[in-house]
């Protein structure tokens, strides 16, 4: 493992957050039906899980038959768990080559990122061609009832899935409003840098996107 002097500080080093981080979204099946969304030309594709956490979506991957995965997060406690390639680091200083990557995954993490800021890094360590693949929230009603819901006493102490849930959207409850809020402009940001649509699914509290960097326009003489 790798550190970056220039990281800062991330959510989700708390030992509050990762109890129930650790608590929530541990299914491997589950995780392996999800990222089947995706469409990535074959196996054999690097693909780099950005904001890894402790490795479950890159156990589900190798379940798929992907090896080439490297598991990146900016927590070393959470990276230790991971067998395989890991890199700690900070998703606004990536520490990867320009154009070295046929994938970035990103699993319920940008929200904890300034995404204006690190996208254009997303664009810079892909190879042209390369796909940047997010499942992340999106404000919907749903999403808002279920936030409601996660924040009440009752549902909490009626099912222990809200408890859970509310001790995670306490510790990123800031992070995770700025998204929503931020999410109308995702699109337009991911245009300007050089991304194009490939396929989205609008789920009721998320969305599934898949977005291409296009090769940049040819440069050469013509005639
Ligand atoms: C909600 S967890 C998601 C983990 C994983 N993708 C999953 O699906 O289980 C968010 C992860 O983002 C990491 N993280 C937060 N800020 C980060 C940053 N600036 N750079 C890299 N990782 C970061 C946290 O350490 C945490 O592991």
């Amino acid at each position: 493992m790798t550190g970056d002097p220039r990281m800062k500080p991330a959510v989700g080093e708390t030992p509050e957050w990762e109890a129930a981080y650790r608590r929530t979204r541990r299914s491997i099946p589950k995780r392996k039906k999800r990222l089947s969304f995706f469409d990535w030309p074959d196996r054999t594709v690097k693909i780099l899980d950005l904001g890894s956490g402790d490795g479950l979506d890159l156990q589900a991957l190798r379940e798929m038959g992907y090896q080439n995965v490297i598991a990146f997060d900016a927590s070393s406690h959470l990276l230790s768990n991971v067998t395989g390639t890991r890199v700690v680091g900070d998703a606004h200083f990536p520490p990867f080559d320009s154009n070295s990557l046929d994938v970035v995954l990103a699993n319920s993490v940008l929200h904890h990122f300034d995404f204006p800021e690190m996208v254009g890094e997303v664009a810079r360590i892909l190879k042209p061609g390369g796909c940047f693949c997010f499942m992340e929230p999106r404000p919907s009603f749903p999403r808002q009832l279920l936030d409601v819901l996660t924040m009440s006493d009752l549902a909490g102490r009626l099912v222990p899935y809200f408890k859970h849930r509310k001790e995670g959207l306490l510790e990123e409850y800031e992070v995770h409003y700025r998204w929503l809020d931020l999410y109308p402009s995702v699109e337009s940001l991911l245009d300007q840098n050089g991304f194009r649509s490939q396929k989205v699914l609008l789920t009721m509290v998320g969305v599934f996107a898949q977005w291409k960097l296009e090769p940049p326009p040819h440069s050469g003489t013509t005639g």
